[in-house]
């Protein structure tokens, strides 16, 4: 089987270049561009392609890759929703995923995002560098005691509900499905869990219902003060209800590692580039925001594990023995 890698990074190449040598009868390439509608024809002598999170599997695209033979798209990520799976189904097109490949990863990194932008570790590290020691303006709160609500308990957000409970914090949840297992958490309806966080921790896929899930009227619902973190995906949030909501003083910090239009930016350096959108740069204006670029997922025990979850999906469908739980219908 010969795959074609979109957006492929040295890390990327690394990691899949060290896996793939346990793994016969298949061969990678890989392209630097991402997947769209004109670099769909890169694929000519390929049976698969695998995408990340940026790439476009829209219909356009899709039927692309059908007429030039590919049967099978591999994810290296979680989420699936920029893949329109009408039209992979139509295309008689089979998608995988990996779909837990390191909980650990993103949980603490939204654990990160929530203790810096709380203490202001971002503006510290700035003033300090100016050798300003003034700590006016970087005041935070003691997590110890507070209300951590967790939007979503499936792999991640349970990982990062064990982390705030080992902080301290009483772990409240909102989940369609709740985990009775995880007996530390109280679930509850998505309204209350806003009304009383301290913290809140998105981590529930993005789907047609809860798209905006976090708009002018939750915002509305949650306490002053709130500290708002999202690992899961931007359109959850609708980032200019979000603005507003951080200048009516609502937040005490927000930390964000997807946003809506991250899409051209995504692991890109477009330090020299003229930005069609201003979102970045809004959210940055505030002194209690952090954004990073998608960088949850990424550490070295994460990238192992995608690398080789994405080359057994690979050699099972090659098998004609497909890994049901990694497959996406
Ligand atoms: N920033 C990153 O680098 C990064 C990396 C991996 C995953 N993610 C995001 O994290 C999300 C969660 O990943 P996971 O591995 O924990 O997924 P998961 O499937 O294990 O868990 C998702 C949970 O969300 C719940 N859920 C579904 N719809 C919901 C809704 N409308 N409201 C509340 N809960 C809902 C499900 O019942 C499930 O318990 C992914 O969908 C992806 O968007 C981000």
């Amino acid at each position: 089987m010969k795959i074609l890698f979109f957006d492929a990074k040295s890390y990327d190449i690394e990691a899949f270049d060290k896996a793939v040598k346990n793994y016969k009868g298949i061969e990678l390439d890989y392209v630097e561009s991402d997947l769209s509608i004109k670099t769909a024809s890169l694929v000519d002598g390929h049976d698969a392609v695998c995408g990340f999170v940026s790439s476009d599997f829209s219909a356009p695209v899709i039927e692309k890759l059908a007429s030039k033979g590919i049967k099978l798209i591999l994810l290296r990520c979680a989420g699936f929703n920029n893949v329109d799976m009408a039209a992979a189904k139509a295309a008689k097109i089979s998608v995988f995923r990996v779909p837990g490949y390191s909980p650990e990863a993103v949980a603490e990194h939204a654990m990160a995002l929530a203790l810096a932008v709380n203490r202001r570790i971002h503006k510290a590290y700035v003033k300090v560098r100016e050798n300003d020691f003034a700590l006016s303006g970087l005041q935070g709160k003691n997590l110890r005691g507070k209300v951590a609500g967790i939007i979503g308990t499936g792999k991640i957000g349970a990982t990062m509900a064990k982390i705030c409970a080992g902080f301290g914090m009483r772990v409240i949840a909102y989940d369609k499905f709740p985990n009775k297992n995880l007996t530390f958490i109280e679930y509850m309806s998505l309204h209350d869990v806003l009304e009383q966080a301290d913290l809140i921790s998105i981590h529930c896929p993005l789907t047609d219902e809860n798209y905006h899930m976090i708009n002018k009227k939750t915002i509305a619902t949650m306490k002053d003060g709130v500290i708002l973190v999202n690992t899961s995906r931007g359109e959850l949030v609708d980032t200019d209800d979000l603005i507003q909501g951080i200048r009516d003083f609502k937040f005490h910090g927000v930390g964000l590692d997807v946003y809506e239009e991250e899409r051209n930016n995504v692991f890109e350096n477009r330090s020299t580039d003229i930005m069609e959108t201003s979102i970045v740069s809004r959210l940055l204006s505030f002194p209690n925001v952090i954004v990073t670029s998608h960088q949850a997922f990424f550490t070295e025990e994460a990238l192992a594990a995608i690398s080789t979850t994405t080359l057994d999906n690979a050699s099972a469908f090659a098998a004609g023995k497909p890994l049901e739980n990694n497959q996406v219908k």
